[in-house]
């Protein structure tokens, strides 16, 4: 039997993204696996009176127990109402990648799906997100597609041309599958090493300045699929204050380069409606563990360690939604 999510609390993305259109700014979509995520989620969103799109890979419900993340999510949402929070939330599946789990979070409740097909030929591709958006849209669950392949420091493929969207498959690809939303491949990628320092440039301060995110496609993409919501993956900004406290607690990250602010502000401003921050989240959460770790050795309460790694992503969360995605105090 589907859990109704809107039973739940739970939104699903239609609304949001048409009022991030109009209001040219983007909705945070923040992957947790656990509780001190979510509430520095939620509490992050909450605070700086933010949409919020919670995600959860299939790694998190491997990682944690779909049953118990699910719930967290419900509870969550409980939360944010009791603390007066107004925002909408959507529980997401992050880079689903066959129809059966689709389905599955589909069935317990989760009010926006990502079927990620990018790894297969067009055709696949396209059969794959029709199926997914067949089922879905039964329920009214929104369903994200992706066209073209983020670049991939481990691929050896950041500068193939191929790697990103081809703007020409972009209007057939919407039309034939019926998505709601489109993640595209202009330059971006996952995880914390997102260019290799050959690639970058320095700048006056000795920094790695990465090569700029492709806006031509993007805008050529906005030309052929007017007002269709746009979502960015491998959009961590791999802040270097965290870098930093990482490695001057023992860590040792190595010519870690994400999307610069800016960038990503700019296409915020776009027909990019969400933005995916997982990373970021990561690197406070442990540059924060760290430090405690460093500066009390005696400390073995995980509440204390926890506990301030905790409040700092809820800050950074905050800081993100207000200076870089523009979604702050729209709700
Ligand atoms: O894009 C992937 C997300 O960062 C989730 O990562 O599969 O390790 O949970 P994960
Ligand atoms: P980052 O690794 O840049 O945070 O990207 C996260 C993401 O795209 C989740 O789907
Ligand atoms: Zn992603």
């Amino acid at each position: 039997m589907t859990t109704d999510y809107k039973e739940l609390g739970f939104v699903n993305t239609r609304e949001m993204f048409k009022k991030a259109m109009e209001g040219k700014y983007a909705v945070g979509a923040y992957n947790f696996n656990n509780l001190e995520q979510l509430q520095a989620i939620i509490n992050g969103c909450g605070q700086s009176k933010s949409p919020l799109i919670m995600q959860v890979s299939k790694g998190a419900r491997d990682y944690a127990n779909s049953t118990l993340l699910r719930n967290m999510g419900k509870g969550a949402v409980e939360m944010a109402r009791e603390q007066g929070y107004t925002i909408p939330i959507a529980l997401h599946l992050d880079h689903g990648d066959t129809y059966e789990l689709c389905v599955s979070c589909i069935e317990s409740g989760f009010s926006s799906v990502m079927i990620d097909g990018s790894s297969h030929p067009y055709e696949e591709n396209i059969e794959l997100t029709k199926k997914v958006v067949g089922y879905a849209h039964k329920y009214d669950v929104t369903v994200e597609g992706e066209l073209g392949v983020l670049a991939g420091i481990e691929d050896d493929v950041v500068a193939a041309e191929s790697v990103y969207t081809q703007p020409a498959e972009v209007e057939d690809f919407v039309n034939k599958t019926g998505v709601d939303s489109l993640a595209i491949s202009i330059g971006t990628s996952h995880g914390a090493y997102k260019f290799k320092p050959e690639q970058c440039t320095r700048n006056e301060e000795g920094m790695l300045v990465p090569p700029p995110l492709r806006f031509d496609i993007l805008e050529e993409i906005e030309k052929r699929i007017p007002g269709f919501p746009i979502v960015l993956h491998g959009a961590s900004s791999v802040l270097p204050k965290y870098v930093d406290l990482i490695n001057s607690n023992g860590g040792a990250l190595e010519a870690a380069v994400g999307i610069p602010e800016g960038q990503l502000r700019k296409a915020a401003k776009s027909a990019v409606c969400k933005i995916n921050i997982d990373s970021d989240g990561r690197l406070v959460l442990t540059a924060m563990i760290r430090k405690v770790f460093n500066e009390k050795p005696t400390e073995f309460d995980p509440r204390k360690y926890l506990g301030p790694a905790r409040e700092e992503l809820m800050k950074m969360i905050t800081e993100k939604n207000k200076n870089v995605l523009g979604s702050a105090d729209r709700y």
